[in-house]
């Protein structure tokens, strides 16, 4: 039997128009080729201030290759409902950063792992603050799911008060979860259940 679940990313990839998350301050859409120059140049910008916090950039992290080879696998993990992936802009079109959902659990579980960056002229401006309740309403209410989890350092201030701030609860500690930076990193464990947010 299709259920609805099942049946409606295929809905949104016959869409004509663009799928987008509006909010006031910043609208998501999917990533698409045509993003590659201001994403490479704001990632570029931005690589001291994010590479503490994420796995190692490989040497060729910022070429037009893997950027469409990145866009390639975000629309198949959209096909097949294992990650749904955005781009944060402005209203004034400026690419801010990027926010998605990962590893999409099933059955049982029904619970996604949430993963985000804000480029560094952007930041400390609201703008995650702005993005992550709509994916958040996405999850819950398009995507019905049931829990979203993320994970950050124990020294990453601005993701810990993001997180509690949006209503994420600290439910554990991990040792060693993440390669990050190069290094087996041990992290903070937070999720938002479906309940916690229609409450
Ligand atoms: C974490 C991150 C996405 C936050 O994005 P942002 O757009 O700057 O976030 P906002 O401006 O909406 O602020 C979110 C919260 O972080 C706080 N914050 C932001 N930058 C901060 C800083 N440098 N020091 C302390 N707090 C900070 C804000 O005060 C806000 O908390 P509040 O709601 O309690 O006031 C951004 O800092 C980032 O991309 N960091 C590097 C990559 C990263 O950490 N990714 C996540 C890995 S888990």
């Amino acid at each position: 039997m299709a259920t609805q679940r099942k049946t409606f990313p295929r809905l949104f990839l016959a869409r004509s128009e663009p799928f987008r998350l509006v909010g006031d301050r910043v609208f998501l859409r999917p990533p698409e080729r045509g993003d590659y120059e201001d994403w490479a140049s704001l990632r570029a910008r931005s690589r001291n201030f994010l590479t503490p916090w994420e796995p190692s950039w490989p040497p060729d992290a910022l070429s037009r290759t893997s950027f469409r080879a990145r866009i390639a696998r975000y629309a198949e993990d959209w096909r097949i409902d294992q990650g749904y992936n955005f781009f944060i802009f402005r209203h004034d079109e400026a690419l801010v950063g990027g926010i998605g959902l990962s590893n999409i659990r099933r059955g049982v579980a029904e619970t996604a792992s949430l993963g985000y960056w804000t480029g560094e002229p952007y930041a400390r401006q609201g703008y995650m603050t702005a993005a992550l309740p709509l994916v958040l309403d996405f999850a819950f209410e398009r995507l019905r799911l049931h829990r979203v989890e993320a994970a950050c350092l124990p020294t990453n201030t601005p993701s810990r008060a993001l997180l509690l701030h949006t209503g994420f609860q600290q439910e554990g500690y991990a040792r060693n979860y993440l390669l990050i930076d190069g290094r087996w990193q041990d992290h903070l464990l937070f999720a938002v259940l479906r309940e916690d947010w229609r409450g």
